[in-house]
C-alpha cells in the first residue's frame, strides 16, 4: 500500500475529529455549568416583574470604576430604603458589597447584586437592576418588562447620568486619579495642610487665584446658566522651589468640601486626558491639579516642544466643551511652555512664579523663623540672599538651625547665606533635578 491509497481529507478528518468532539463536549459542559445560573437570574427577574421570561427587555452597559461604585452605592441604599417602604424590593442572593472612598467618607456599595425595584424607584415602571463586577469590567443591567420597553432606554440613560454626575458619591471630595483595566480609578487624597499665611507670595498672585479659580468655581452654575464660559486654566511658570506645588495645595485646602479636587498621576495626564476632563466635568465644580508639567510634557533634560504643545492643545479642547472645571498646572520650563500656553486660549492665565524680591524674602524668612525669640536682622539676611527661592530660604533656615544647634543668630544666617546653594549656577530650563 502506498500513500496514494489515502484520501488526504480522510486523514485530516481522522486526526481532527476526536479533537473537535472533545472541544464540543467541553463547550457543552461549560454551557451546562453556566446556563442554569443565567436562566435562574432572568427567570427570577421575570417572576418578580410578574411576566414570563420571554417578555423581558434587557439593557446593559459596561461602566468604569467611578460609575460602577456610584451605581453600587445607590443600589445598596435603594435596597434598604425600598425594602423598608415597599414590600416589593428584593436582593437576589448572594449579593457582594465593597467599601468605596466617597466624598463623605468610606461607604458600602454593591459590587455584584440584582435588585428588584418597584415602580417609581427608577422611572415609572418596576425594573430589576443588576451590577456585576468581574476581572474584565463592571456591567450594569436594567431588566424590564417588554410592555414598558419603549421608555426603558431613556430611563436607563437618565439613571446612569445621575449616578455619574450630581449623585456621584465622589462629588466634592479630593482624589488621586490613577488607572486600572477599566479606565480611571479614584483614591482619596487628603491635601497637606497649607494656607496663604504660610506661603508668602505677592498679593497680586492671590488676587489672580481668587479671580480665575475661586470666583469661577463658585459661580460655575450661574455662569453655565447664562451660557458663559466656566472653565479656566491657570499655568504657574517658574524655577524650582518658588511655591508652585504649594500654591496648588493651598487652593485645594481652600476649596475642600465645596469643589471636587482631582490630582492625576503622570500616566493619566499622558494617556487619559479626555477621560480625566470628562470625569472632572461630571463631578463639577472641579479643580484639577497638574503638577510638574515638564515631567509629563517631556523627558527631564530634553523637553520635547512638540509633545508639550500637543498636550496644551488637548487641554484646550478639553476645557472648551466642559464647564465648571479649573486646571492649575505648573512647570519649570518658561521658554517653551510660555509660547505654547499663550496660544492655547484656555490656559487663560499664566502666573510667573519668580524667586521673591527683597520684601518677599523678608516675609519668607520671618515665616520660617517665627518661632525664634532672638532679635535678628532679617532685612540684612534678605539683602544677602538675592536670587534665593522660598525653598532656598527654608533650607537656609533649616541648615542654620542644625549647624548652630538651635542657637540662630544673624551672623550664622549671613554665613549660611554666603554659601547658599542657589549661588551655584542655575541649570538651564528643563534640566532641573
Ligand atoms: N513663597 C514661599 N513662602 C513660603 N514657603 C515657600 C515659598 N516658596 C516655596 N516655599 C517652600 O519651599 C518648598 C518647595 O516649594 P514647592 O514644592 O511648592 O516648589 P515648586 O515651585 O513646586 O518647585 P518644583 O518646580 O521643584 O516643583 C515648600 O516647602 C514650600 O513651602
Ligand atoms: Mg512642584
Amino acid at each position: 500500500m502506498n500513500m496514494n491509497d489515502y484520501d488526504v481529507t480522510d486523514v485530516l478528518a481522522a486526526v481532527t475529529q476526536p479533537a473537535l468532539e472533545h472541544l464540543a463536549a467541553t463547550i457543552d459542559r461549560e454551557f451546562e455549568r453556566r446556563e442554569p445560573r443565567s436562566t435562574t437570574h432572568y427567570e427570577w427577574a421575570a417572576a418578580h416583574l410578574g411576566v414570563d421570561a420571554t417578555d423581558l427587555v434587557v439593557l446593559s452597559e459596561g461602566v468604569d470604576t467611578p460609575l460602577g461604585h456610584s451605581v453600587g452605592r445607590w443600589l445598596y441604599d435603594a435596597q434598604a430604603r425600598w425594602s423598608a417602604e415597599h414590600a416589593g424590593a428584593f436582593v437576589d442572593r448572594p449579593a457582594a458589597s465593597e467599601t468605596v472612598p466617597g466624598a463623605a467618607g468610606d461607604m458600602r456599595a454593591f459590587h455584584s447584586a440584582t435588585v428588584v425595584l418597584p415602580a417609581g424607584a427608577v422611572g415609572p415602571a418596576p425594573v430589576v437592576l443588576r451590577i456585576l463586577s468581574g476581572a474584565y469590567g463592571i456591567e450594569v443591567e436594567l431588566i424590564g418588562r417588554s410592555e414598558d420597553g419603549g421608555a426603558l432606554p431613556d430611563v436607563f440613560g437618565a439613571f446612569l447620568r445621575a449616578r455619574r454626575t450630581v449623585d456621584s458619591p465622589y462629588r466634592l471630595g479630593a482624589y488621586r486619579v490613577s488607572t486600572n483595566n477599566r479606565g480611571l480609578a479614584l483614591g482619596r487624597w487628603t491635601p497637606p495642610a497649607a494656607t496663604r499665611e504660610l506661603l508668602k507670595l505677592d498679593a497680586s498672585v492671590w488676587r489672580t487665584v481668587d479671580r480665575s479659580v475661586h470666583r469661577v468655581l463658585e459661580l460655575a452654575d450661574d455662569l453655565k446658566a447664562r451660557g458663559l464660559g466656566t472653565s479656566t486654566g491657570l499655568l504657574l511658570v517658574g524655577p524650582p522651589g518658588t511655591g508652585k506645588t504649594q500654591l496648588g495645595t493651598v487652593v485645594a485646602n481652600e476649596l475642600h468640601g465645596r469643589t471636587t479636587v482631582l490630582v492625576p498621576g503622570t500616566y493619566v495626564t499622558e494617556h487619559y486626558l479626555t477621560e480625566l476632563f470628562d470625569l472632572a466635568a461630571d463631578l463639577s465644580p472641579c479643580l484639577i491639579l497638574m503638577d510638574d508639567l515638564d515631567l509629563i510634557a517631556g523627558e527631564r533634560g530634553q523637553t520635547n516642544p512638540h509633545r508639550l504643545r500637543e498636550f496644551l492643545n488637548v487641554m484646550d479642547g478639553g476645557l472648551a466643551d466642559r464647564s465648571g472645571v479649573v486646571v492649575i498646572a505648573s512647570t519649570n520650563d518658561h521658554r517653551k511652555v510660555d509660547k505654547a500656553a499663550r496660544r492655547s486660549s484656555r490656559f487663560d492665565t499664566v502666573i510667573k512664579m519668580e524667586p521673591p524680591v527683597l520684601e518677599g524674602r523678608l516675609a519668607i524668612l520671618e515665616r520660617y523663623l517665627a518661632w525664634c525669640d532672638t532679635a535678628l536682622d532679617l532685612a540684612a539676611v534678605a539683602r544677602a540672599t538675592d536670587g534665593a527661592t522660598g525653598a532656598d530660604l527654608k533650607e537656609l533656615v533649616r541648615t542654620t538651625v542644625l549647624d548652630t544647634n538651635d542657637d540662630v543668630t544673624t551672623d550664622a544666617l549671613l554665613a549660611q547665606a554666603a554659601v547658599g546653594r542657589w549661588r551655584s549656577e542655575r541649570p538651564t530650563a528643563g534640566q532641573y533635578l
